[in-house]
C-alpha cells in the first residue's frame, strides 16, 4: 500500500467533501444575506458582460462533460453505441473547445479585477483565492486535454465513482500522470474552499426566473 496515495485519493477527497457539505449547509444557516454572487455589474458591466458569459457558459459545460463522461460507466455508453474510443475522442474534443471558452473568460475576470482601480478597490482576498484556484484547476485541466494524452476510462473514471458511491479503491490511482493527479486534488480543494466564496451562488439558480410574472416597472401613460 502507498500511504501517500491513500492520503491523496482516499482520506484527502472524503475531507474536502465533507468541508463542502458541512462547510455549504452551515454558511446557508449563518450567513443567507450573504450567500449571492456578489455581482460587480453597478460598478462596471462593459468588461464584465464579455468576461462572464465566456466563463460561464464554458464553466458550465466544462462541468457537464465532466459529470456526464466520468460518471456514467462505459458499459452503458457501450450500449448505446459509443465505445471507449469515440467516448476518449468525444471527451478530448468537447473539454478543449469548453476548456479554451472558460479559461479565456477566467483570464479577463481576472485581468478585470486586477486593472479596473474601482474593480481592485472592491474585491477582496476571498475573491482573488476563488479566481486564482479556478485558474489552476482550468490550467491543468486544459494542460492534460491537450498534452496529456491518458486513457482514464479504466482508471480516473472508476476512482470518481468509487469515491461517490462509497466503495473507494485509491489503488486505480497508483499510474495516473502527476499533471492529472495535481488538477484532481486542486479541484478538490477548490471544493473544500467554496462553502466560504461567492461560489455558494452555484446553488442558487434561479430557475423561477423563467416562469415568474412580468414585473411593471412604469405604467402606460392613460391615453
Ligand atoms: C447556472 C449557474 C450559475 C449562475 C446563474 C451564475 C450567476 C452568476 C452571477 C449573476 C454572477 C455575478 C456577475 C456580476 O458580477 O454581475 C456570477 C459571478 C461569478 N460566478 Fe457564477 N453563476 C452560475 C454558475 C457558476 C459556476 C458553475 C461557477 C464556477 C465553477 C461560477 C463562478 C463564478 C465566479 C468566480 C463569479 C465572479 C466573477 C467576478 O466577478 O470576478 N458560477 N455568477
Amino acid at each position: 500500500m502507498d500511504l501517500g496515495n491513500t492520503l491523496a485519493f482516499l482520506v484527502f477527497p472524503y475531507i474536502t467533501l465533507t468541508i463542502f457539505t458541512v462547510g455549504h449547509i452551515s454558511r446557508y444557516i449563518t450567513d443567507r444575506y450573504g450567500w449571492n454572487a456578489k455581482s460587480s455589474e453597478f460598478l462596471e458591466k462593459k468588461s464584465l458582460f464579455l468576461a462572464v458569459t465566456f466563463f460561464h457558459w464554458g464553466m458550465l459545460l466544462v462541468l457537464f462533460g465532466h459529470a456526464s463522461g466520468l460518471l456514467i460507466p462505459q458499459r452503458f455508453l457501450d450500449m448505446v453505441g459509443i465505445n471507449g474510443e469515440t467516448h476518449t475522442f468525444i471527451a478530448h474534443y468537447n473539454g478543449m473547445a469548453t476548456g479554451i471558452v472558460a479559461f479565456i473568460g477566467l483570464a479577463l475576470l481576472l485581468y478585470r479585477r486586477i486593472a479596473l482601480p474601482r474593480i481592485q478597490r472592491t474585491t477582496s482576498h476571498n475573491d482573488f483565492i476563488t479566481l486564482g484556484a479556478l485558474l489552476v484547476v482550468s490550467a491543468t485541466g486544459l494542460y492534460n486535454v491537450m498534452f496529456g494524452h491518458y486513457y482514464m476510462l479504466d482508471t480516473i473514471a472508476p476512482w470518481i465513482r468509487g469515491i461517490v458511491t462509497f466503495t473507494p479503491d485509491p489503488g486505480l490511482m497508483l499510474d495516473v500522470p502527476l499533471s492529472y493527479k495535481i488538477h484532481i486534488i486542486s479541484a478538490l480543494a477548490l471544493l473544500a474552499f467554496s462553502p466560504f466564496s461567492r461560489l455558494v451562488h452555484i446553488w442558487s439558480v434561479p430557475l423561477t426566473y423563467f416562469s415568474r410574472c412580468w414585473i411593471v416597472f412604469r405604467r402606460r401613460a392613460l391615453e
